[in-house]
Parts: structure tokens; sequence; C-alpha cells
């Protein structure tokens, strides 16, 4: 299968077990259902449950039986999506080719819907497994990842480090810490962490070996800091019809990126010394299916 293929076929599948176990748009209030399937379904690459899924299968686990696990991270995904979109976050009105949530339903209604989809997804993630003591590292480990010190304290330091209104960070601390120091503090945080507890979740349900699982983190590591710089540098390079969302955001919003910082030659390089760290430790997972160091380039490569 090339990995064009494996993508799309994973995609589908996450797909339909988001289709599925979403409540339905009917259910009461039909509102705020019918704001969180819109907001999850039709669009988006689905690559934090696909790398769950790819990291599983590496360790030579049955991806079948955790699917719902890992597509509970695609709801966590888009409800940082959702806020992220707010007027009072990065305002955008165009998100996956089609009008942001608050747009269509209103702002109430978004933040209530990121309120859902999160808790949602903690629903999704604590069903039982035959292996309790391994859920619950694997919910820990995803919890820690999206917290005040993961993805939410990455998206604090990004709205302290731009020219949003309203925000005037208190002096020193990470704002007097060194440009780069402070960009890959955001990156890691906002973007890098979650994508790291993708594939540590399929890891733990896939039943990794303790050396696998720190091969999965080092890959994480790498693929996730190396997602935001490409999301950054496509941000500068690509149409908004290309992205699906607003282009040319970040200039606008004075944001602090890889490319608007060291330039776009050094924040590519960046971004191949990533990709080389993360095959090089997808390599010793070794495994019958692993699709990791492909899924990797991809996301180093990808178009949108
Ligand atoms: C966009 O994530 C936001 C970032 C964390 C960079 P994706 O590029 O995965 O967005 P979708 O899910 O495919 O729309
Ligand atoms: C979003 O980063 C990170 C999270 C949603 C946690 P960006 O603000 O760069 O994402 P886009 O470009 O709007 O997708
Ligand atoms: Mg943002
Ligand atoms: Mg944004
Ligand atoms: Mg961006």
């Amino acid at each position: 299968m090339t990995t064009a293929e494996y993508l799309a076929e994973r995609r589908r599948i996450i797909d339909r077990v988001l289709e599925e176990n979403l409540p339905a748009a009917e259910t009461q209030p039909t509102s705020i259902h019918e704001a969180m399937r819109y907001a999850v379904l039709g669009g988006g690459k689905r690559i934090r449950p696909i790398l769950a899924i790819a990291a599983a299968e590496a360790c030579g686990a049955d991806y079948e039986p955790l699917l719902k696990y890992f597509a509970a991270l695609e709801l966590i995904h888009t409800y940082s999506l959702v806020h992220d979109d707010l007027p009072a976050l990065d305002n955008d009105d165009y998100r996956r080719g089609r009008k942001t949530t608050h747009v269509v339903f209103g702002e109430a209604l978004a933040i209530l819907t990121g309120d859902a989809l999160l808790t949602e997804a903690f629903s999704w993630l604590s069903r039982p497994t035959g292996d309790p003591g391994r859920q619950l590292r694997a919910i820990v480990e995803v919890a820690t990842a999206i917290d005040s010190t993961g993805m939410i304290g990455g998206q604090v330091a990004d709205l302290e480090g731009s020219g949003a209104a309203g925000f005037s960070p208190p002096a020193g601390g990470l704002k007097a810490a060194a440009p780069l120091e402070r960009l890959e503090f955001i990156h890691r945080n906002k973007t890098g962490k979650l994508l790291t507890a993708s594939v540590i979740l399929g890891g733990l349900l896939g039943n990794a070996t303790d050396a696998q699982l720190d091969a999965l983190r080092r890959f994480g590591r790498a693929i996730g800091l190396a997602f935001q710089i490409v999301d950054d540098l496509l941000d500068q390079e690509q149409t908004s019809e290309q992205l699906g969302k607003t282009a040319g955001k970040d200039a606008a919003q004075g944001k602090l990126t890889y490319p608007g910082l060291i330039g776009t030659a050094a924040a590519r390089t960046r971004v191949d010394e990533l990709l080389a760290e993360a095959s090089e430790n997808a390599a010793i997972i070794g495994g019958p299916v692993n699709y990791l160091a492909p899924i990797g380039r991809y996301v180093c490569e990808r178009r949108s």
C-alpha cells in the first residue's frame, strides 16, 4: 500500500468511527449536537488518530478494537480548533474549507461545542479496556499533553507572543526568553504534545514495550515540532483555497513563527532535521506494518 493509500484508508475508517459515535444531530438539545457534528465531520486530515493507529500497528496490535480511543484524539483536536478560531483568539472565519463553527452557530454555542467535544473525548477514552493499568497511563498522558502545561499553555504563550488585542503579559518569565526558545516552547506545547500523546496512546493500548514507547516518544517529539513549523510555512506559502483555512494569518496577526524568525530556508532545514530524527526512531520500533516514517514524511511535505 502506498502512503497516500494508507492515509486515505485510515482516514475513512476514522471518519466512520466519528460519524457513528458522535451523538446524533436529533439528540436534545439539537443545536449543540448539530454544532459538534458540524465541527468534527466533513473535513480534516485526521493525522492524530492515524498516528495512533500506525503506532499500534507497528507494535503488532490489531487496531480495530482501539479505534474509538484513537478517534477521541480527533475530538480533542477539533475542540482546540473551534476555540482557536474564536474572535478572542485567532478570530478566523474559515476552517476545513467552510465557515468556522462560531460563524455558523454563534460564539456562545461554539465555546460550548469545544467544551462538549473535550468532555466527550475523555468519556470515549475511559471506556473499559482489558488492561486498566495501561489505559490509565494513556489517559494521563493525553490529559497532561493538553493541560495548562501542554496545549493550553502553548496557546497562552502563542497569544502572549503575538500582537493579539487585549493581551498584556507580565514582564519576565517566558516573555523574557530568547525569541527562538520562546517559539520552540509555543510550538512544542500548542501542537507537539498532542501529536506525541497520539503515538503514545497507540503504543500503550497497542502493547508497546518500554523500548518501543521511548522510541515512539522521540518520534512524536520530532514530528510534533515539525508539524507546527510546516503549518507556519504553509500559512505563508499557500492560498486559503489550498489550505481550507485563511492563509497569511500569522503575519497579519504578528505571530511568532519559524519562517518569520529564522527565515523560510532555515525553517525547512529544521523540518528536514526533525524528519531524519523521527525516521531513525520509527526504525527502532520495527513492526510488521510500520508506516510511521512515511507518515512523518507526509507531515513534512504536505501541502495543506
Ligand atoms: C491545524 O491542525 C492546527 C495545528 C495544530 C497546526 P491540522 O493541520 O491537523 O488540521 P486538520 O485537522 O487537518 O484540519
Ligand atoms: C493552532 O495553531 C494550535 C491549536 C489549535 C492548539 P494555529 O493557530 O497555527 O492553527 P491554525 O493555523 O489556525 O490551524
Ligand atoms: Mg492559533
Ligand atoms: Mg489559528
Ligand atoms: Mg497556523
